[in-house]
């Protein structure tokens, strides 16, 4: 009943030109596959042409990041409005990598989802614990933490158009990804979470992958978990072959 998402996070990789060729490998390999969402996320620079690569394919665009103000003196930001008008459906949203280092916070996650949705796009919302926070048990109360406050006043209407992204910092760009029921007992929490914030029947619709280190011989097994509904992948979306695997698991 919830349509799977596999999401391609392309971060800093690819120029306008390879982005392109990467979409031109995938759509024939991904074609018949209606039964999931597909998404791939490249960098700003290239979205509009990406954009038109993915026209009359299934594949839809996402950007890493937006920013929550429409438009104004905000040197080197984007706004959600002129994402859309670049051709994207989607949003990766308070992404760990934008928490180390660029100083997102719950408050700023939270801010963007609302302009984000306001504006007509889906939000792909991170969450995920560190190693340091996984050994000490704090798992539970990050994600909590996380989501409280990235979540914080979005109507009931709003999250129809969220999506959460379950990403153990430890595990992204590691290889080490998270077993199948370390995934899942997360995700089932999340979904609990959800439920408490804002009821169960938008739990139960709303979509949350896991994201760390996500690869051909690994989903299949994530995928088969009550809770997982899709996967946000990074590393090996920046090839065809091993997306398209993903995407047909
Ligand atoms: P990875 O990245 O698949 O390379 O671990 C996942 C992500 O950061 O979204």
């Amino acid at each position: 009943m919830r349509k799977p998402v596999i999401a391609g996070n392309w971060k800093l990789y690819k120029t306008i030109a390879e982005s392109v060729a990467l979409v031109h490998e995938l759509i024939p390999l991904v074609v018949g596959n209606q039964r999931v969402d597909i998404v791939v996320a490249p960098v700003f620079t290239a979205l509009s042409r990406v954009s038109d690569a993915v026209e009359g394919s299934h594949i839809m665009l996402a950007s890493q990041d937006c920013y929550w103000e429409e438009e104004g003196a905000f040197t080197g930001e984007v706004a959600p409005k002129l994402l859309k008008d670049a051709g994207c459906s989607y949003v990766i949203i308070g992404h760990s990598e934008r928490r180390q280092y660029f100083g997102e916070s719950d408050l700023t996650v939270n801010k963007k989802i609302k302009a984000a949705i306001a504006a007509g796009l889906r939000a792909i919302v991170c969450v995920g614990e560190s190693l340091a926070e996984r050994e000490s048990d704090q798992t539970f109360a990050v994600i909590e933490t996380q989501l409280k406050g990235g979540l914080a006043d979005i109507s009931e209407e709003a999250f129809s158009h969220i999506i959460i992204a379950y990403e153990p910092v430890w595990a992204i760009g590691t290889g080490k990804t998270a077993t199948d029921a370390q995934a899942q007992e997360v995700h089932a929490f999340i979904r609990q979470l959800i439920a408490r914030l804002v009821g169960q029947p938008i739990a139960d619709a709303v979509r949350i992958l896991y994201g760390g280190s996500v690869k051909p011989d690994n989903v299949k097994g994530l995928m088969t978990q009550p809770d997982i509904d899709g996967a946000l992948v990074g590393g090996a979306s920046l090839k065809a072959e091993s997306f398209a695997a993903i995407a047909n698991f």
